[in-house]
């Protein structure tokens, strides 16, 4: 009754290992049938997309967003950051837990996962890794795992204790899910507005230094291996938001070690740098912050060769009011659903080279790994039809005022974006139309 024909449409689905012209039947929320052009026949009831010049790919996952509900629904809400997810090609989006109240319990995980919040994408969650994220007392792993957690974060903050953070990479191995670490030793950025440097001190603002990151990926990468020696388990680690060469590297060589460390980084930190900083201007104001030019390209050779696992947005709306304040004052953070896919199709793939199947595996089929995902990342027959469809080589300029988000806090107003989302379909529904 409500298949969907997707016809001549050059489709990139990594996992399958695809990229060729293919059409697609969608069916009942799945994939139905994928084949060679001008196969797929006698639907007569279905609605048909002409996808001839697109790019038909599995849907975007970003497995690091903030959606601000329960409790800041000033800023965002459920509904509206996932209609910006839509509008950027998003199918999937993993919510932080530093919501008010802190998504710390199964009962608060319902209720955020509960359909009445009126999410148009797929939501997953990461709760709480510690009571209240406070960084002391783990949260029930297990029963919030079963109530639907995909992994476990303090993000905002980071786990700084070694034995809570071993606690939990133990007790995340054991749930078979990943501890998402916020990297930042917070010993070190007291009252730290922006990256350490020449730039931070023209403007007389105290530096977060890059050894507050790259400890903290170093120390828990030690956690890892005391874990697999003592205790037999394969903890995951998942390193959020990477944003400094030395951070990068140590994951790089955890990685050839055979370690299980994945990591993300987001569009921000591969398209800036400090200098964006500019005249305190809030709107490039993050954690972590963006950093030095060596650091920008390093992210990108580490998309490029394989370190980094995947993109992912860190979408931290806040309020036009909380961003007008001295840069000192104003809250971290940056909107980022609208604008990854522009940003990584010119910056990564025009600029550098970055093959398209690539960005896909970035965008989707890895992130769907990542927190396993069941079903998701890939268009084979079956699996949900979680798609975008987007036309790679077209040229446009992001406008914040009319973004979904409830919130305008970019520093990409105005900047030139490659490749237009035209439609974004989850579990068989056109949820965005371009
Ligand atoms: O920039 C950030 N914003 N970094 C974080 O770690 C938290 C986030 C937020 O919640 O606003
Ligand atoms: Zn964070």
């Amino acid at each position: 009754m409500n298949d969907i024909l997707i016809l001549n449409g050059r489709l990139i689905d990594p996992l399958s290992r695809v990229d060729a012209l293919r059409d697609l039947l969608l069916r009942d929320g799945r994939v139905a049938a994928v084949e060679m052009p001008g196969t797929l026949k006698g639907q007569e009831s279905a609605q048909t997309i002409d996808a001839k010049g697109l790019i038909v790919a599995p849907g975007l996952i970003d497995v690091h967003v903030h959606l601000r509900e329960p409790g800041q629904t000033y800023k965002e809400t459920i509904a509206t950051g996932t209609a910006a997810a839509a509008a950027g090609g998003y199918t999937s989006v993993v919510a932080m837990p530093n919501t008010l109240p802190v998504n710390d319990t199964p009962s608060k995980l319902d209720w955020m996962l509960d359909a009445q919040r009126g999410s148009v994408v797929k939501l997953f969650a990461m709760p709480a890794a510690t009571v209240g994220s406070m960084g002391e007392t783990l949260t029930d792993f297990e029963a919030l795992r079963k109530a639907g957690a995909v992994g476990f974060t303090d993000d905002g903050k980071p786990v700084l204790e070694d034995h809570v953070m071993r606690a939990a990479l133990i007790a995340a191995a054991r749930a078979e899910v990943p501890v998402s670490q916020h990297a930042e030793d917070t010993r070190l950025t007291g009252g730290c507005s922006m990256n350490a440097g020449p730039m931070a001190f023209r403007l007389g603002l105290r530096g977060m230094p890059i050894e507050a990151e790259a400890r903290i990926v170093e120390r828990d990468i030690q956690l890892l291996r005391e874990i697999e020696r003592a205790e037999g388990l394969r903890p995951h680690l998942h390193v959020q938001h990477v944003s400094t060469a030395r951070a990068i590297e140590a994951v790089r060589k955890a990685k050839r070690e055979g370690l299980h460390v994945t990591c993300e980084i987001a569009p921000h930190h591969f398209a800036l740098n400090e200098e964006a900083v500019g005249d305190y201007d809030t709107h490039a104001k993050m954690n972590p912050p963006l950093r030095a030019e060596s650091d920008r390209l390093q992210m990108i050779e580490a998309l490029l060769d394989g370190t980094a696992d995947c993109i992912a947005t860190d979408h931290a709306p806040h309020a036009p009011f909380e961003k007008r304040q001295e840069f000192e004052r104003a809250p971290n953070g940056i909107t980022g659903l609208e604008t990854a896919l522009g940003l990584a199709l010119r910056i990564l793939h025009r600029d550098r080279g970055l093959p398209l199947s690539r960005l896909v595996e970035l965008m989707s089929s890895s992130p769907s790994q990542i927190v396993s995902l069941a079903g998701r990342g890939s268009l084979a027959a079956g699996h949900y039809a979680d798609l975008v469809l987007f036309d790679a080589g077209a040229e446009w300029v992001f406008d914040a005022t009319i973004s979904r988000s409830k919130s305008r806090n970019t520093p990409f107003d105005g900047s030139p974006m490659l490749g237009k989302v035209r439609y974004t379909i989850c579990e068989g529904h056109i949820v965005y139309r371009g």
